[in-house]
């Protein structure tokens, strides 16, 4: 079957692979849509794993239930692509995102489970979600992305009135500043070096206001309307210079939550976090409650995240859709393939 493989640094294009079966109950399923990730842009960069099927935010019709007897061939699901082994203690207390396991086997993100940039993937069937008829099939790809920004906001336990800066408006920084909002947010700004997703972020009303952190004023113009500091930085981005404007800018007692992922390992002020008491703090993906969350909340209509889909492309556009999202100069955060086009 048809799919998009990582050719090398910077390179995706066409490949074929052999249609996935059902092993171990699996579901298979006839990808509808599935989003292009800011993580997928970190192996795209590097051009490694070479070979690699990414894809992890996907909506399908089942082809083959596999061990699910609920599921009919024919049914609309999604599902977490992650591979959390179910017996730790991580696992257990409901954290599956702390699992050892949780990405040795990731759909779209490990060699072993070729993803959903293709015409068929098959996901593990404990992890597959029917999606209801009133949620639509670029909305469902969405899911997994909200999920992201929702755990990260969840984790901040919002008391309401906060002052928050969002650095980065990829759409993980997109999100994150509409659910900030959503749970008590007072103000809510986007830091950004690409004018048009900045822009975008106060254009789609994710964001009260846009500061470019090309500025040679960044740091004076960001506090403009809180000279104190933020209360709740997010990263969305995830490198030394974003890292350490949040620094600057968090108020002293302050929280950093650090969602953007760095591979290599990056240098900060460490000085500045012992004297402001700074709490900075990780957030990896979601749980499974939270990703049905993220499911209700669109079926009941009480989150729009169609807004952030710019484009649908076929599999053949894979090249032209990742330059477009890594240009810096284009205001698209999320672009989907649709296989079937
Ligand atoms: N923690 C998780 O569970 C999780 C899940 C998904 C993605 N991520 C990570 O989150 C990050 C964001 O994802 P995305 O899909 O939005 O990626 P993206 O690459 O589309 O967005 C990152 C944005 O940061 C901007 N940026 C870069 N340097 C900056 C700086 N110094 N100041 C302000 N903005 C700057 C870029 O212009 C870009 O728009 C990525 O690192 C991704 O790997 C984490
Ligand atoms: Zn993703
Ligand atoms: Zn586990």
């Amino acid at each position: 079957m048809k799919c998009v493989q990582i050719k090398g640094p910077k390179t995706v294009g066409l490949g074929e692979i052999n249609e996935p079966t059902s092993k171990n109950g699996s579901v298979v399923l006839d990808v509808l849509k599935c989003g292009i990730c800011g993580s997928d842009i970190h192996y795209y960069d590097m051009g490694q794993p070479e070979g690699l099927v990414m894809g992890h935010e996907f909506v399908g019709r089942v082809t083959d239930p596999g061990s699910r007897e609920d599921l009919k061939v024919g049914d609309r699901v999604t599902g977490l692509p992650i591979s959390p082994c179910g017996e730790c203690e991580a696992c257990k207390s409901g954290n599956p995102q702390y699992c050892p396991a949780t990405w040795n086997e990731a759909v779209g993100l490990s060699l072993t489970n070729p993803g959903a940039y293709a015409e068929k993937t098959s996901v593990r069937p404990d992890l597959v979600i029917k999606v209801p008829d009133n949620v639509t099939d670029n909305e469902a790809a969405m899911i997994e992305p909200t999920a992201v920004g929702y755990h990260a906001v969840n984790l901040v336990r919002f008391k309401g009135g906060e002052n928050v800066l969002v650095v980065g408006a990829g759409i993980i920084g997109q999100i994150t500043a509409l659910l900030a909002k959503k749970a008590g947010a007072r103000y809510v700004a986007i830091a950004e070096t690409n004018d048009l997703r900045g822009q975008k972020a106060v254009k789609l009303g994710v964001a009260d206001e846009y500061f470019n952190a090309k500025n040679e004023n960044f740091l004076q113009n960001v506090r403009t309307h809180n000279p104190y500091g933020y209360d709740i930085v997010f990263d969305c981005c995830g490198n030394s210079a974003a890292v350490t404007n949040e620094i600057l800018s968090v108020k002293p007692g302050g929280r950093i939550v650090l969602v953007g992922v760095s591979l290599d390992a990056i240098t900060i002020p460490s000085a500045l976090v012992v004297t402001k008491e700074l709490k900075m703090f990780g957030a990896i993906a979601y749980t499974v409650d939270e990703f049905k969350k993220c499911l209700d909340m669109m079926s009941n209509k009480e989150l729009d995240m169609l807004k952030f889909v710019d484009d649908v492309v076929p599999l053949e556009k894979a090249q032209e859709a990742f330059n477009r999202l890594t240009a810096g100069n284009d205001d698209a955060v999320k672009i989907l393939f649709d296989p079937k086009m």
